[in-house]
């Protein structure tokens, strides 16, 4: 099947992110750094290479901070060039965003993903369109969004990332439901969005990785409400499946995830990440063995 180019990209970032209080007090969580850069640029940069070239924020109230990351600092530029610091120039560069390839529509009220996701229909339009949950963050040698990219142009429909969790965690995320296992890919027969322990379906949860038919908007103007209350984007793709449907695919795709939402997986992405930079590899590789070496001695 030869399906459409995905051009679009929804970031929704309208979440309060009140586990990381007092911090987003005043500053959107998606700002927070992970090393060097906040949070939404790794996101950025991974749909950027997957070939995605409008970029849909959606966001709320208390959330200016972003607009202006993406904007440029013509102040800061002039200050960088004239001091010729050549390669901060380009980093700082390496941020701005085209005018014209970066909207932001408001979520006027917290009422789910789905509904997010909805807020973007008139952006998306009648198109195939990707997700990206900036608190999911990939490492990977090749980005998870272009492999699925890759993926998808082979199957069409709608595909989201997949990875096996601990049962006990299946009930933190959406849940596939497995007809056909393909081993890279699964083909889905139902989908569920935090399922009770006991009732998960399978071990193979939904990451904040989506391409979605643009059905998956109509099927959100329904406004059912999911789990929790609220609307769930879960629910809306579950409804691809079938014969009336466009079909669901899970991709595992090849990297580490980390949830940044949560305090702990921040603090593994941290040191992971501080571990692959060239520039500070061995300094907080040395660091990280004397604490582990002080630990093992106190013990
Ligand atoms: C959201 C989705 C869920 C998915 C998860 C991945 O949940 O609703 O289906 O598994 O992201 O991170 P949230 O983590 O926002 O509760």
């Amino acid at each position: 099947m030869k399906s459409r180019k995905v051009t679009k990209a929804v970031f929704p970032v309208a979440g309060m992110g009140t586990r990381f209080l007092p911090a987003t007090k005043s500053i959107p969580k998606e700002i927070m750094t992970l090393v060097d850069r906040p949070l939404i640029q790794y996101a950025i940069d991974e749909a950027r290479a997957a070939g995605i070239k409008e970029f849909i924020f959606v966001t709320s109230r208390g959330k200016s901070a972003l607009e202006d990351y993406f904007d440029h600092a013509p102040e800061l530029e002039n200050t960088l060039k004239r001091a010729g610091k050549t390669e901060l120039l380009e980093t700082l560069k390496s941020t701005n965003m085209d005018s014209g390839a970066i909207a932001y529509v408001r979520q006027n009220r917290p009422m789910g993903l789905g509904h997010a996701v909805w807020c973007a229909r008139r952006l998306v339009g009648n198109e195939p369109f990707a997700v990206l949950l900036p608190d999911d963050v990939i490492a990977s040698e090749k980005p998870c969004l272009q492999q699925m990219v890759e993926a998808y142009e082979e199957t069409g429909g709608n595909m989201v990332a997949a990875m096996e969790v601990p049962p006990a965690k299946a009930s933190s995320y959406g849940v596939l439901d497995i007809d056909e296992d393909m081993g890279s890919m699964v083909r889905a027969k139902g989908m569920v969005e935090k399922p009770k322990a006991e009732e998960a379906p399978s071990n193979l949860a939904v990451i904040g990785r989506y391409i979605l038919s643009p059905k998956v908007m109509n099927n959100l103007n329904k406004m059912k409400q999911g789990a929790g209350g609220e609307i769930q984007l879960t629910d809306a793709i579950a409804e691809e499946i079938g014969s009336e449907g466009t079909g669901v695919y899970g991709f595992r795709f090849r990297g580490q995830r980390y949830d940044c939402g949560s305090k702990a997986g921040f603090l593994q992405a941290t040191v992971a990440f501080g571990l692959s930079r060239p520039d500070l590899s061995e300094e907080f590789g040395l660091y990280l063995d004397d604490v582990v070496a002080q630990q093992k001695a106190a013990q």
